[in-house]
């Protein structure tokens, strides 16, 4: 049988370019896909950090005018990962974040720096690049989501695809003038095209469009589908239920080894937990926090914004201190709470410490020496900081919502006693429910071998990608069947 060829679309990837759990997704899924016998190529716009990236590469697609520019389509690898990048420096060569200018606002040309991406996918789609004509086209969030679009309405014999939902809270919603720019037809423009509450709508064009929707976590496929958690979509995703399913996320299990992570003080593993203590220790001299091995560390790793409900955290930090608990907090974002916890930080500095910044070696740390990571999430489609917690015999605080939900077994009674547990859980999102997890944890905390035991199981659970690709494998051999069997 031959293997079945799938172009990802997506606008983050790690190593390269990341601003949050998407890009990790996109850097460690073609991966585990090949081992399912699945053959991936990702494209990327071609941000600074890519370009660098990229060593040699050919050029495959020359486009004299990409949305007002000359463009080229450069076809590379970046270690493992085979890529295809769009070299338009009039879109993509700018510092930094690549969707917010220095202004802290977005690019105003949001629209037809991503518009582009979809439009090059959908081309390659089509077969432009001879040596990879895809099965499979897979888009990422809104940046990617036109490409399923601009597949429609060519109007030509086109492949399988798919649309997974990582963040609904993010749509890219643009101006109705932008039509006839970014090349799509006058009559694309309705609600059973592109339209969307009156302007042009990037994730629903995809939803709308592709054989398949995917999100990252059974739960929030679910969530979705209500007005509540589904932010305007929730129609339109209880419409294509049948197509709908969530898959969770894994992560990149050598990247995140506590038995061989350099990063780290002293490596571990579930058979020796007795040498994490040294990472404690570690990271409380590195944090300026008082050296204690026996107080219970909290550690956070978020971006900070809303979705992350990191002001609940804030408003038990009274109760937190005044029990003698410590907070190591990574974070960035939204700037009043960056202020919140660095002045909590410097008003408790022995007990709070506020590293606002990106800092992957400290997220290691953390995860390595905290006795428990707190993701009080108000929604997480699936959250990848609780797995890497797992995997680190960092006990998950976490909220009852989407992946948490799914991921993290509460520590109730019979979970205990069955040898089940692998964190805590609260829910609804609330002030108080949060203050009653953390007083639980405190209590199992204080039981020395319950809470080990709950470390050992996090230990144990996969959070590999392995089953997950073997999930996105079948969905792809299903919808390529079906397309073969339908033309
Ligand atoms: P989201 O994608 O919503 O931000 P996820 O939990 O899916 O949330 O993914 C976040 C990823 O970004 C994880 O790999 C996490 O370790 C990482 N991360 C978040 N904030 C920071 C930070 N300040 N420094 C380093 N890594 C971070
Ligand atoms: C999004 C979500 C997060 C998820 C990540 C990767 O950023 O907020 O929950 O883990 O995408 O899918």
């Amino acid at each position: 049988m031959r293997s079945i060829r799938a172009l990802a679309v997506a606008s983050e990837i790690y190593p390269i370019i990341k601003t949050g759990g998407l890009a990790d997704v996109i850097g460690a899924l073609p991966v585990a896909l090949n081992a399912e016998g699945i053959e991936v190529r990702t494209i990327v716009p071609g941000f600074p950090d890519v370009m660098q990236a990229l060593g040699m590469a050919e050029e495959v697609l020359y486009y004299p005018n990409l949305q007002g520019g000359i463009a080229r389509l450069l076809c590379g690898s970046c270690g493992e990962l085979d890529i295809f990048v769009i070299d338009a420096p009039h879109l993509y060569a700018r510092l930094g974040n690549p969707y917010i200018a220095p202004d802290g606002k977005d690019w105003p040309d949001n629209g037809i720096r991503f518009a582009a991406l979809g439009r090059v996918a959908a081309d390659i789609g089509l077969g432009a690049v001879p040596s990879f004509v895809p099965d499979v086209v897979h888009a990422h969030d809104w940046q990617a989501g036109l490409t399923h679009a601009y597949l429609h309405y060519s109007g030509r014999r086109r492949p399988a695809t798919v649309m997974t939902i990582h963040n609904l809270a993010y749509q890219g919603q643009f101006p109705r003038e932008m039509l006839s720019a970014i090349g799509l037809p006058l009559e694309s423009f309705t609600i059973d095209g592109v339209e969307y509450y009156g302007t042009i709508g990037f994730l629903k064009a995809g939803l709308l469009f592709a054989d398949r929707i995917t999100t990252v976590s059974p739960t929030y496929a679910v969530e979705i589908q209500a007005p509540e958690a589904g932010m305007g979509l929730d129609g339109l995703l209880r419409a294509r239920a049948n197509q709908l399913s969530g898959i969770l996320n894994g992560i990149d299990t050598s990247v995140w080894n506590p038995a061989t992570d350099p990063n780290i003080a002293s490596t571990f593993n579930s058979g020796d937990l007795d040498k994490r203590a040294a990472n404690k220790v570690a990271l409380q001299r590195r944090l300026s926090l008082r050296i204690a091995p026996d107080a219970l560390l909290f550690g956070v790793i978020s971006r900070l914004s809303w979705q992350k409900g990191l002001d609940l955290l804030l408003a038990n930090l009274s109760t937190i201190v005044g029990d003698g608990t410590q907070i190591a907090l990574l974070g960035s974002g939204d700037s009043d709470l960056e202020s919140r916890f660095k002045a909590a930080a410097a008003s408790n500095p022995d007990q709070i410490s506020a590293s606002i910044g990106y800092d992957e070696k400290l997220a290691h740390q953390i995860q390595a020496g905290v006795d428990a990571l707190v993701v009080p999430s108000r929604f997480e489609p699936c959250g990848l900081t609780q797995l890497c917690a797992l995997r680190y015999g960092a006990v998950a605080i976490v909220s009852r919502v989407g992946g948490l939900a799914d991921t993290v077994i509460d520590a109730d009674e019979a979970a205990i006693a069955g040898g089940k547990a692998t964190g805590v859980q609260f829910g609804p999102v609330t002030v108080e429910n949060l203050a009653g997890a953390i007083r639980r944890a405190g209590t199992l905390f204080n039981d020395k071998p319950v809470w080990q035991s709950i470390q050992k199981k996090g230990m144990t659970v996969d959070v590999s990608w392995c089953n997950s690709a073997r999930r996105y494998a079948d969905l792809y051999r299903q919808i390529v069947k079906t397309r073969a069997n339908s033309s």
